[in-house]
């Protein structure tokens, strides 16, 4: 078996690389050439933790995430949520590889959006915004500056001040780029293009008239019916509404939820997949407002985990363990 740590995940599939996968992650799926069962959760009531089993094959791609909740792991100085992917060989059965759980969803995350804002962001877009930088941010700003070349600013906004500060001291002036901390989200996506959401929030983290046409929106960090990130308006009267699954976003998350239930998406499409865009070649209207929004899938983690391995085999990185 081979054993890859963060650093040769990173060596050997850089962003560009992995929009690569999640193409074929996508297109894989709504091709239904993807299997992927309701993840699979235990809970540990005697150590206050939960362990979520996600498996899913993707054409000869199998494998399973385990990622677990163990909220007082802190104290022993042990992350939150603990993850690790095994990646099985699908003509044998037998796992094949090993690797860090927690950045092949950061890289995976962040890719999807990437490869949604590549198909959709207005043409020669220079103005960026990023709201929500914890674990995914520093990922998914790659994927901004990997989907839009021509970028010229990204706007950052957390409401943690001091991390938005840093952030933008640590990446300002690299690919040529200015990184300018903001006080808000409206003050972030006011004038942007691209706009990329990933958040813990559960109500709009920027209002419907900050945004301006064109613009392409990647909402990310709602997962739950009370996650929130977008304004209503937006997903009500946006051009082209683009879900990474629709099984997964339109049972889970309070982006597309919340809206629904207040009778605001009454004839609107909802359920269009990234994977069916990328297989039509979508063309957005010059003027268009577009959202992608993920709530992530076990296909993206496979792919991704598979081509990953591929790749380390290829350039001999990694180590065979057992
Ligand atoms: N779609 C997917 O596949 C996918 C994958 C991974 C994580 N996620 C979700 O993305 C979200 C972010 O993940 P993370 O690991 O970065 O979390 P995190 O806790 O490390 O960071 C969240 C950040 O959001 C900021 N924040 C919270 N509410 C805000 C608000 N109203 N305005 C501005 N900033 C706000 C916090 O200050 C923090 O810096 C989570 O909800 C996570 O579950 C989604």
């Amino acid at each position: 078996m081979l054993y890859l740590t963060r650093e040769e995940m990173q060596a050997v599939c850089p962003m560009g690389d992995a929009f690569t996968a999640l193409e074929e992650a996508f297109t894989l799926y709504v091709k239904g050439e993807a299997d992927v069962p309701l993840r699979v959760g235990i809970d540990v009531p005697a150590h206050n933790g939960q362990a979520l089993f996600m498996p899913a094959r993707a054409g000869d791609a199998l494998g399973i995430k385990i990622v677990s909740t163990y909220p007082d792991n802190p104290k022993a100085g042990l992350p939150v949520t603990p993850a690790t992917m095994l990646v099985i060989d699908s003509a044998t059965g037998i796992v094949s590889a090993m690797m860090d759980g927690t950045y092949l969803t950061s890289l995976r995350t962040a890719a999807g959006a990437g490869v949604a804002t590549r198909l959709l962001a207005p043409e020669g877009a220079t103005v960026g915004a990023l709201i929500g930088l914890g674990g995914q941010g520093p990922c998914q700003f790659d994927a901004l500056v990997e989907a839009v070349p021509t970028l010229k600013e990204i706007r950052v906004y957390d409401m943690d001040a001091a991390r938005r500060e840093a952030f933008a001291k640590e990446r300002d002036g690299k690919h040529g780029i200015a990184v300018i901390p903001v006080d808000s989200g409206d003050e972030a996506v006011r004038g942007a293009q691209v706009v990329t959401t990933v958040t813990t929030a559960r109500a709009p983290v920027f209002s419907y008239e900050a945004v301006t046409a064109p613009c392409h929106i990647n909402a990310i960090g709602s997962y739950t019916p009370e996650m929130q990130e977008l304004p209503p308006e937006l997903v009500a009267n946006c051009d082209l509404l683009a879900l990474d699954t629709a099984d997964g976003v339109l049972n889970e998350s309070g982006d597309i939820l919340k809206p629904l239930k207040a009778g605001l998406l009454e004839g609107k499409k909802i359920d269009t997949e990234i994977g069916t865009l990328l297989l039509e070649r979508h063309k957005r209207g010059a003027g268009d407002i577009t959202v992608y929004k993920s709530t992530g899938s076990g296909v993206m983690d496979t792919v991704s985990a598979t081509f990953i391995v591929e790749k380390a085999l290829e350039k001999g990185l990694g180590t065979q363990i057992g």
